[in-house]
């Protein structure tokens, strides 16, 4: 099948949907694979390396129309939907709960779309799964942001003028991103405390050296498709009331809770940044999903009440060449599982397929 890499144009995106190593690897087993010029450029990737693998360098108003499968990180704008052919193949994030006009867009031009945010968390699909592939990235990229705005170092210091304590980190949330940011944090030197409402997790954080802040509760989130459910408001002051003491310690916070599909929870209000730390500093990844603290302004950086409030929208973009190296390999794994070299299967009641598809023959399916 022909597939097209167009460059991304969202504000600081600098990822690309396929690397040379596995669009290679795609054209081995029998697809082709045209790259708008420039497309890898801000990851690393120059068009030459592409070429080398068996790429052609293309015109995006030319190349559009032809393929039959658009490979992107972020969805398609209007202008791009419009060139693509009817009845083509699209595989990028869509948010499409979020996002109903463009699914309608989409639709409109009979375009069959995979959703890369909605791959079910099965064993399975671990493989595909982007949004754990970028969330790994973003909760190391939190730390190193975090460490790069405070005015301490990390690690214990002793010196002959005097002895250096080590930074106090606290992690709300040990999923994908908040385990990376515990073992980044930990390898830095920090000590390292984590909040989060599956009891599980206790045992991931103290095998990566963390300590977990235990919450006097019968209640415990429950788990729906690998993700967190609501827990109630009464947990949810048993938690702060718990945590409160390492927050108001705290040197770096990082806040990474998600319930999915709902707002993220508010685990900081202006009360709490009140009695933090002068020039303590909060990385607030959830910012996006209505952010963690809330203070938090999404890709803004606010100081209120001498604390720094960090609220990053796109980390992975600032580790380009690795996330998109991650993400292609998701695609190429997505590729694999759902079509052969000349057509896809179509297996719509299968998991991975249901999951992802969100419009297919002119029928919305979510
Ligand atoms: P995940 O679903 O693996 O982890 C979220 C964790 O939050 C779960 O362990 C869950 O139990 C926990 N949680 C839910 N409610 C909580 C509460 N009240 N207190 C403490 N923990 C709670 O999600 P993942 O992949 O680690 O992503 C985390 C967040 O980071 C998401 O909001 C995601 O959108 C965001 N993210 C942000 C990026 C950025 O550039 N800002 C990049 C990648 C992810």
């Amino acid at each position: 099948m022909k597939i097209v890499i167009i460059k991304e144009t969202r504000r600081a995106e600098n990822r690309v949907a396929l690397t040379p190593q596995v669009a290679q690897q795609l054209i081995k087993v029998g697809h082709e694979i045209m790259l708008e010029s420039q497309a890898g450029y801000a990851s690393n990737f120059s068009d030459e390396a592409y070429e080398k693998v068996g790429c052609s360098v293309v015109d995006k108003s030319q190349a559009l129309p032809l393929a039959d499968i658009v490979v992107k990180v972020n969805a398609p704008d209007a202008s791009e939907i419009a060139l693509m052919k009817e009845g083509a193949a699209l595989i990028s994030y869509l948010y499409a709960a979020f996002n109903p006009e463009l699914v309608q867009q989409l639709n409109a031009k009979k375009l069959s779309a995979f959703g890369m945010d909605a791959i079910p968390r099965i064993s399975r699909a671990q493989n595909m799964d982007a949004l754990s592939s970028q969330a790994n990235l973003a909760g190391y990229k939190a730390v190193i942001l975090g460490a790069a705005n405070m005015g301490k170092i990390f690690p214990l210091l002793m010196t002959a003028a005097g002895t250096v304590t080590p930074a106090r980190v606290l992690i709300y949330g040990a999923g994908v991103a908040g385990l990376q940011a515990v073992a980044t944090a930990k390898r830095l030197g920090a000590i390292v405390e984590v909040s989060d409402v599956r009891p599980e997790t206790k045992e991931q954080v103290e095998s990566l050296g963390g300590k977990f802040i235990e919450v006097k509760s019968d209640e415990a989130a429950k788990v729906e498709g690998g993700y967190a459910k609501e827990v109630s408001a009464e947990y949810l002051a048993k938690q702060k009331e718990a945590v409160n003491k390492s927050l108001f310690m705290a040197d770096l916070v990082i806040t990474t809770a998600l319930v999915m599909g709902k707002k993220a929870p508010v685990l900081i209000t202006e009360e709490q940044v009140k009695q933090m730390k002068l020039g303590s500093v909060i990385v607030d990844m959830a910012v996006e999903q209505g952010g963690n603290c809330e203070l938090s302004e999404s890709d803004k950086t606010v100081v209120k009440h001498g604390v720094q409030i960090i609220g990053p929208a796109n980390l992975p973009a600032t580790l380009p060449q690795n996330a998109s190296e991650l993400y292609a390999k998701n695609i190429q794994n997505l590729l694999n599982h759902l079509a052969t070299k000349d057509a896809f299967k179509w297996e719509l009641e299968e998991e991975i397929t249901k999951g992802t598809l969100i419009c297919h023959d002119g029928r919305i399916l979510k």
